[in-house]
């Protein structure tokens, strides 16, 4: 059995304990009846025939390693079916061509949402597929945890639990900015644990005038300090009411960096007080995968391997219930995981006297 894998989108953590997990299960079920092959920078390879066969050595000593073995790149969805610049040929008819020729009986994906969506588009196309659910951004619809995200947390709680002592020295507003465009999870996670006092994210669309109201209330409280955990992707209760165009045109105009150095402005002008901003950043999806992650990669990539082995593709294993399961790609695909507004976590932070921003 030949097995092409490939890793697709922004890297995160635990890339390469999955590649390993789905490795080390197929050697020692299969042993010389398959054959690895490492596609390099996802799609890219695929499409440019850029591979290399692959051996249980390449997966030894890699469980804590950040980043991917394979490289990645970020090939959006919507220009698979376009022709590709140098040919007359689609993006998914050179990645079909090259599946042809590598006589690939399968392909291993790691991936977020994107990568999803050619993932089930290969599928479509009769190419056996078998994913793995890979985004700090927790975001990918049919698993209740991806990998990467819970290191994600770690790292950006701990950039919170740094804040808190410099915010109380200097009886400070902070502004954290997290990763996240889409949706809130990171935020809320790390949020939380690190106890911040204010927590905004994309699918609940901020107030500044609440956010500094809430800000207020913890002065008069006696409070030093006030920190604000504030996703990337946040929106103003106006910005919410625009239509797609309009928003994008307002953001074009906007004179910041990010949207918190824009709330930050904000909320100097309501407050009073000067604000400090902190953006991790990429340093969100660096470095090695918490324990965490080592565990839940290892057991993605064993039931990745064993879905390869009882020839049932077409599926992303996923987390359910605490167990892992195959999920449809078919049902995967195009489909966004947003935090519920009205989810029991974001009742817990609201109960515990935390600000969502509204
Ligand atoms: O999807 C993962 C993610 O890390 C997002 O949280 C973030 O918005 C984006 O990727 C950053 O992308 P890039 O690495 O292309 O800057």
């Amino acid at each position: 059995m030949k097995i092409g894998m490939l890793t697709s989108g922004g890297d995160c953590q635990g890339l390469n304990a999955a590649l390993r997990g789905v490795a080390k299960t197929l050697y020692n079920e299969l042993g010389d009846k398959v054959t690895l092959y490492g596609i390099r920078d996802g799609y890219r390879g695929l499409i440019e025939g850029d591979y290399h066969e692959m051996n249980s050595r390449d997966f030894s000593d890699i469980l804590t390693v950040g980043g991917t073995i394979l490289g990645t790149s970020r090939q959006p969805f919507k220009e698979m079916t376009k022709a590709a610049e140098d040919s007359e040929e689609t993006k998914l008819e050179k990645m079909l061509k090259t599946v042809k020729e590598a006589k690939f009986d399968c392909l291993v994906i790691l991936g977020g949402n994107g990568t999803h969506k050619t993932a089930n588009l290969l599928s479509e196309h009769g190419v056996n597929v078998v994913t793995l659910p890979k985004t700090i951004d927790n975001d990918l619809w049919g698993t209740e945890m991806t990998f990467g995200f819970q290191s994600a947390v770690d790292i950006a709680t701990t950039v919170i639990d740094a804040i808190h002592s410099t915010a109380f020295s200097h009886s400070r507003v902070f502004i954290v900015e997290t990763m996240g465009h889409k949706a809130g999870w990171l935020t809320l996670y790390a949020g939380i644990a690190s106890g911040a006092d204010i927590i905004v994210i994309p699918e609940i669309p901020y107030s500044a005038e609440k956010i500094a109201d809430a800000i207020k209330r913890r002065e008069k409280g006696g409070k030093r300090f006030s920190i604000l955990a504030v996703a990337e992707g946040a929106v103003s209760q106006e910005e919410a009411k625009m239509s797609k165009k309009e928003f994008k045109a307002a953001r074009e105009k906007m004179p910041y960096p990010s949207i918190s150095y824009r709330l930050a402005d904000e909320l100097a002008a309501l407050t009073g007080h000067e604000i400090r901003v902190t953006i991790p950043g990429h340093y969100q999806r660096g470095g090695a995968p918490c324990p965490a992650d080592r565990l839940l990669t290892t057991r993605l990539g064993v039931a990745a391997a064993q879905l390869i082995r009882d020839g049932r593709f077409g599926n992303m294993v996923a987390v359910q219930d605490d167990r892992i399961v195959p999920v449809p790609l078919s049902e995967v695909a195009g489909k966004l995981k947003t935090v519920p507004p009205d989810s029991d976590i974001v009742q817990a932070a609201r109960d515990l006297g935390l600000s969502m921003g509204d």
